[in-house]
């Protein structure tokens, strides 16, 4: 299913440069396995880099379905929980506190000073059965330590692919605005397996990391991963080390946004609602209902 969604995207986004056109064009997957993702990227560029981070299999991750890929000179792969690498994350004091849960965090920062062309967050949560623990705010956590470490190592010009749901819930208004001060977005609702939810993929592309705007969500994301965690975990003392707001930054309530960016975020969506609708449609009448 992942090799086929991936090839959608190739065949409408086109995110892979053939071997003619780039040589030295370098992924890095984020919550990869099983590889989907990584499999397209080295079909439509066999000389393509990639570097992965997920969960790994003792911990509910998923199992690495990539071919050969231990003996892959062009893969790599680490395993592990990228919700608790606080130092990257901008919160090095959560691994130091005197506290029962200091000692899950990791101060490791992987692929450190290494940049890429294409990023992939598609985090999804694990369920708490699988993971043996019912974490608050999973999902925020997971999707705000993709979109740092992507931000922090995203070459300019660079793009993403990153997993989100529902178009229309605040704060992935407030993202996709964001995004599209710095890059050029684009949404794609791959069929059929994403057809009658809501999930989606942002595509942006030509990213301008130093830009202040992504300077701005780099920090936004940080505050609000160290918020959650804080709290999912009972640590007091967060909010000493949070980013504060730079001079002059004006944080738009979502009337502004709406005025700004509503229009854009209609054609940007319309796509994706015409296929859950009639996928929905199709289900509902297909069930006589
Ligand atoms: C839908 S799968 C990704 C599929 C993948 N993109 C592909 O192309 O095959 C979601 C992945 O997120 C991983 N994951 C979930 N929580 C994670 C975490 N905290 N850290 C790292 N990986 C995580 C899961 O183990 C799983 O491999």
């Amino acid at each position: 299913m992942m090799k086929s969604l991936g090839d959608q995207l190739q065949k409408r986004m086109k995110l892979i440069p053939a071997v003619s056109q780039r040589t030295d064009f370098e992924v890095l997957d984020l919550c990869m396995a099983p590889g989907g993702f990584s499999s397209t990227v080295l079909k439509h560029n066999p000389m393509a880099k990639v570097f992965g981070i997920s969960l790994a299999e003792s911990e509910g991750g998923n199992t690495v379905l990539l071919r050969n890929w231990q003996e892959d000179t062009r893969v790599d792969i680490k395993f592990m929980d990228i919700t608790m690498l606080s130092t990257d994350l901008g919160f090095p004091e959560f691994a130091l506190q005197d506290h029962p849960s200091a000692s899950k965090f990791s101060d490791t920062i992987p692929y450190e000073g290494h940049s890429f062309d294409l990023a992939f967050c598609d985090g999804q949560v694990i369920s708490p059965e699988k993971q043996g623990q019912d974490m608050k705010h999973a999902a925020t956590r997971l999707i705000c330590a993709q979109l740092i470490l992507a931000l922090q190592r995203i070459k300019t010009g660079g793009t993403f692919v990153v997993l989100l749901h529902q178009t229309y819930r605040p704060q992935v208004v407030r993202l996709m605005e964001a995004f599209s001060h710095f890059s050029k977005v684009i949404l794609s609702k791959p069929y059929p397996y994403h057809a009658k939810r809501s999930s989606f993929y942002l595509v942006a592309k030509d990213i301008d990391p130093q830009h202040e705007r992504a300077c701005r969500l780099l920090r936004d994301l940080k505050n609000s991963w160290g918020a959650c965690t804080a709290e999912a975990f009972g640590f007091e003392f967060w909010q000493d080390a949070v980013e504060e707001p730079a001079t002059g930054d004006h944080v738009e309530d979502m009337s502004e946004i709406l005025d700004s960016f509503g229009e854009k975020l209609v054609s940007l969506a319309k796509p994706a609602w015409k296929i859950q609708k009639e996928a929905l449609e199709k289900q509902f009448l297909s069930n006589g209902l």
